[in-house]
């Protein structure tokens, strides 16, 4: 019996983090049931000698893969294995992975277990993390899904070695981001170090990691349904979201785009102070923070985006580093302030 390292309580699940563990232990962390486990082909690649001792389903890596069509041949993969309820899926991979792994253990047999093994930054500190899943259709993202928790999650940062450096830093914008709306002593925190210093002294990382997990966790505890303060975690995301669509910059790069954004339009309308050291801090972590994108096309964009009613676009701001508040801001203002 391994102990959780923090239990999460939702209304519908209890959640076991396991952080640090090694992916060796995977099946004492199911309680001995019978594990099937999803990974990527890159991932099943780089750990191959690990993941030999597993019976793996592998699919192609990547966003264009997170679809209703991969989802079917997971499926498929279920049953040739006779996959029954007492089965746990269990994925293993960045954000793609992850979404995947628990969307089709929601809907297989009408939901068996799922355990997930981030293997990003970004879905160590995020996309894990929550409950939500799902997949893509067509150009919509994340258009078919489900809130529903997994069983456990297991850390193994070893993990790590392999991930590209353009994931390290498209990761480090979710913690930058969760810095800036949540955690001012996180803030000065990254203001004196930099990615090399995370990849080089692992306690600093595991530290960060585990702050960043407590902090999306404690955000979707609290407010499991949206109704508060878990839209915060869209910092950054509206404008964001629009310039990734539009230009296909990383995910990373359009968050710190738009998070610089979000601080200049916070400056403007609430006396935020520290655009500069959001910007700064960004540049630090090899994030981009300008951007000439075409301003009637994003603003067209933004029309469409899901946070307007009306004619106002609701908007996530900062008073101050470590505190965000959700504004409504009228569509031409919005325009001016662009
Ligand atoms: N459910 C949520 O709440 C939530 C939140 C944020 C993001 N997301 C989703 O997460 C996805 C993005 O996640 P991501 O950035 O991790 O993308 P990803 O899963 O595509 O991983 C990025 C790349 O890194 C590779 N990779 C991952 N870990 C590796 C490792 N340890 N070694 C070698 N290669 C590795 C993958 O194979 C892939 O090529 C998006 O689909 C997004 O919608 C979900």
């Amino acid at each position: 019996m391994v102990s959780p390292t923090i239990t999460y309580q939702f209304s519908t699940a209890s959640v076991n983090y396991f952080l640090p563990e090694q992916l060796e232990n995977l099946t004492a962390l199911a309680a001995g049931k019978r594990l099937v486990l999803l990974t990527d082909e890159n991932l099943f690649a780089a750990h191959a000698a690990r993941l030999s001792a597993f019976d793996c389903i592998v699919v192609p890596a990547g966003e264009p893969y997170k679809n209703e069509q991969t989802v079917a041949q997971i499926i498929q993969q279920l049953i040739v294995r006779e996959a029954d309820r007492q089965t746990v899926l269990v994925g293993l991979g960045g954000g793609v992975i992850t979404d995947m792994a628990g969307y089709v253990a929601g809907v297989y047999m009408r939901g068996i277990g799922c355990g997930l093994v981030p293997s990003s930054i970004l879905a160590m500190v995020d996309a894990a993390i929550g409950g939500k899943n799902g997949v893509d259709v067509g150009l919509y993202k994340n258009m078919v899904g489900l809130i529903r928790q997994p069983l456990f999650l297991c850390y193994d940062l070893s993990l790590l070695s392999t991930l590209p450096q353009s994931e390290w830093v498209n990761g480090f914008a979710e913690i930058i981001k969760h810095a800036c709306i949540k955690d001012a002593a996180m803030f000065a925190e990254l203001q004196q170090r930099d990615l090399a210093f995370y990849q080089q002294n692992p306690a600093a990382l595991q530290s960060l990691i585990e702050r960043n997990m407590r902090l999306k966790n404690e955000v979707v505890v609290a407010d499991e349904f949206e109704q508060g303060d878990r839209k915060l975690l869209n910092f950054g995301h509206t404008l964001g979201h629009a310039i990734e669509n539009e230009y296909q910059l990383p995910h990373g790069h359009a968050i710190s785009i738009g998070m610089v954004a979000a601080a200049k339009i916070s400056e403007n309308l609430l006396g935020f102070a520290a655009t500069k050291a959001v910007e700064q801090v960004l540049a630090q972590y090899g994030l981009p923070t300008h951007f000439n994108y075409d301003k009637t096309k994003m603003m067209q964009l933004l029309k469409m985006d899901k946070k307007r009613s009306g004619n106002t676009i609701h908007y996530v701001l900062l008073n101050q580093i470590g505190q965000a508040s959700y504004q409504s801001i009228h569509i031409d203002q919005l325009e001016k302030l662009l």
